[in-house]
């Protein structure tokens, strides 16, 4: 079995022992849209605050005491550090406990686990970010490190797409990107039931007749439900993107987050280790990972 600490890209633990969690406080609680708040939390110790290194792409293991854990998606960038953001659905035991608690309670979190993007091979490529639904959470680390460090990049496009103008994650700061000359940023949703929706309308695939891509130079992250990765997927494979500069966040069940329970796994990769990030190529050599 591998150890955390063999896998390709991890960071290092910053603790003795993998299971035991760092005290965080909730300093705020921003409802972006029902049943999707995201949570600032800081590390108690100031130290841990400043010097948790971590990857975009990588998760940690949030819990509440008394309740249980569960493994989210850090959504803020490595390139602001202090605070760790994370993008939370209300669905279970550990969410909705999150979801009873106010700003200065304190939480727990362990990690940062999973490989994250690869974002040393990624450097001097044109990007293209693909997200729908809760694919912005863990999408989002990586846009903002792709802008703090804009001169590693060629040229960045932004898809996202929502049911409607209410149900974009981080709506106000997206369409406040639409503006910037260093990405193209590209906003739709499938219906605007206000009328005042000043982006497209229209299904995120139909966002590719707006992009100007080079697929030999271009690596695509993309994230979001299952609808999203079948569309994006055809329409990539479409215009020749090798499978390998294709990369998905893709989620499976877990516990332990640092590859001793085998909940996670999936033909012999176990995705809390070799995951979450996977290239396309990677996925359909798994049995049953997409
Ligand atoms: C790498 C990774 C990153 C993630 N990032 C995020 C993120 O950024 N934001 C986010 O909101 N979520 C994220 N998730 C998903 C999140 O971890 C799950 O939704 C988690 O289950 C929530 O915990 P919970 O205790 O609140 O819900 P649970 O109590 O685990 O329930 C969650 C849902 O699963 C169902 N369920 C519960 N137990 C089972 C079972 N045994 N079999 C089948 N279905 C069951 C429940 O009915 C419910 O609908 C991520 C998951 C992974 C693996
Ligand atoms: S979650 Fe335990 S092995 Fe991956």
């Amino acid at each position: 079995m591998l150890q955390v600490d063999e896998a390709p890209g991890v960071q290092p633990v910053l603790t003795q022992n993998p299971y035991q969690p760092h005290m965080a406080r909730i300093v705020r609680i921003y409802k972006m849209v029902p049943d999707n708040h995201l949570f600032t939390l800081r590390f108690v110790d100031d130290a841990l605050a400043m010097g948790f290194k971590y990857r975009p792409g990588q998760f940690v293991m949030l819990s509440i005491p008394g309740t249980g854990e569960a493994p989210i998606s850090v959504s803020s960038s490595p390139s602001r550090p202090g605070v760790l953001e994370l993008c939370v659905r209300r669905t279970g035991r550990v969410t909705n406990a999150l979801y009873r608690m106010k700003t200065n309670d304190l939480v727990g979190v362990r990690g940062p686990y999973g490989n994250g993007f690869p974002i040393e091979e990624m450097a001097g490529s044109d990007l293209l970010f693909a997200a729908g639904g809760l694919g912005m959470a863990p999408l989002r680390s990586l846009v903002w490190y792709a802008l703090d460090n804009r001169e590693k990049f060629n040229s960045v496009v932004l898809m996202c797409g929502a049911k409607t103008p209410a149900d974009m994650l981080f709506r106000e700061e997206l369409v406040s990107l639409v503006d910037r000359t260093d990405i193209t940023c590209l906003l739709t949703v499938d219906s605007d039931p206000t009328g005042e929706w000043k982006n497209h309308v229209g299904l995120l695939p139909t966002m590719f007749d707006h992009a100007n891509l080079d697929p030999a130079r271009t690596y695509a992250a993309v994230c979001g439900p299952p609808a999203v990765y079948k569309y994006i997927l055809e329409r990539l494979l479409k215009l020749n993107f090798s499978k390998d500069r294709i990369l998905m966040s893709l989620e499976r069940r877990m516990k332990c987050g640092v590859g001793k329970c085998g909940h996670c796994s999936v033909g012999y990769k176990y995705t809390c280790l070799h995951g979450p990030i996977f290239t396309y190529w990677d996925a359909i050599n798994l049995p049953e990972m997409i």
